[in-house]
């Protein structure tokens, strides 16, 4: 097969993560006799400081042309601690989420046999977790109108969703569940807002086209409770923008680092594959970051292809990297530690 991918590497530890996925597939490649075109572009600060627009129009011309889009992180603290500045490297993010059409995020939970005990969360609490997020992404809060009022003492952002875009995230959610345990968790504030009513509704109305899928209807708090108590009772999940987004990084903990957790974006025009973690400049140029979630992006995305085999190579190979200790210091408490680099490399030579 022959692949178009664009691959947008971002900032802080974006490119060093991204340098390992790009090893791996390329071994997968060469294994599998397929042919992959990477076509770098700019996003994030890296492109404000190139071109100063964080996902410009080459960028958005480059990610519509390729079948796939491999994603490193976004953000730099020099913009996080300045309230005034007019251009932000996560708006780039959210510019790509919509122009890209990407209103599905992905993000799997699930646990590594031997990692279990790294998890804060008891074993026999965690063990056979397997549970997917869908994530809405391209509406609600993020995408609302914001602003200040007042000279500045009154700030607003507000959260607004379509029928049609909690049908086609539901849609997903239900065809999702239909192949796996047939249970779908609508995760929601109906008790309190208007949005999350008209989430309901709609998906309560979508029931008669699944009767084979058990929904159940739960408000967002009370499953930030469950997700951490019996996270194995969850199957698939289903949820606007800003729940989402809160619920996986809780989430995460459960297999123990957020290093470890990837996520596809998916919609109308494009796919997307990413980390969930974020761009960590505490660690960026140092070749400490773990790459695992990276990588494990880059599996998901060979799975999208249908190409099982390679996205289960690669799987393989990250289990065998966790279970001989073959880790970045994240994982290695206090033990011996690798380099990203040198777990890459370790990875493409186990493909
Ligand atoms: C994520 C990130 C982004 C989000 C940030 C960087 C804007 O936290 O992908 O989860 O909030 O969506
Ligand atoms: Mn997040």
């Amino acid at each position: 097969m022959k692949l178009n991918i664009a691959l947008l590497a971002g900032d802080g530890i974006g490119p060093e993560v991204i340098d390992q996925a790009v090893k791996v597939c390329n071994a997968v490649a060469e294994k599998y006799n397929h042919e992959i075109n990477w076509t770098p572009a700019l996003t994030g600060a890296a492109a404000i400081d190139a071109v100063g627009e964080p996902y410009p129009d080459d960028t958005h011309e480059i990610c519509l042309a390729a079948d796939a889009v491999l994603f490193g992180a976004i953000g730099h603290p020099r913009f996080d601690n300045d309230p005034s500045a007019k251009v932000r490297p996560e708006q780039g993010l959210l510019k790509m989420r919509q122009k890209l059409g990407l209103f599905a995020n992905v993000r799997p939970t699930f646990t590594f046999p031997s990692l279990i005990d790294k998890s804060p969360l008891k074993r026999e609490r965690i063990e056979g977790t397997d549970l997917i997020f869908l994530r809405e992404l391209t509406s609600g809060i993020y995408f609302g109108e914001r602003g200040r009022l007042d000279n500045g003492d009154t700030a607003f952002d507000t959260c607004t969703y379509k029928r049609h875009e909690v049908q086609r995230l539901a849609k997903k959610g239900f065809e999702l569940a239909m192949t796996r345990s047939k249970k779908l968790c609508c995760v929601d504030k109906a008790n309190v807002l208007e949005t999350s009513r008209l989430w309901r509704e709609t998906v309560q109305a979508m029931e008669k086209d699944y009767p084979e899928v058990t929904v159940s209807y739960e408000f967002v708090d009370a499953v930030a409770m469950r997700l951490v108590q019996w996270p194995n009772s969850y199957d698939v999940l289903i949820t606007e923008n800003l729940f989402g987004d809160i619920l996986t990084d809780e989430a995460s903990v459960i297999s123990g680092s957020m290093g470890l957790m990837p996520s596809a974006s998916v919609g109308t025009k494009a796919k997307l594959y990413e980390p969930i973690h974020g761009s960590y400049p505490q660690a960026a140029g140092k070749d400490i970051a773990n790459p695992l979630a990276t990588v494990l992006s880059a599996a998901m995305m060979f799975e999208d292809f249908k190409l099982t085999d390679e996205a289960q190579a690669i799987r393989d190979a990250v289990n065998k990297s966790l279970e001989q200790g073959y880790v970045t210091e994240d994982l290695a408490d206090g033990g011996k530690s690798f380099k990203t680099s040198e777990v890459g490399n370790w990875l493409a030579k186990n493909i």
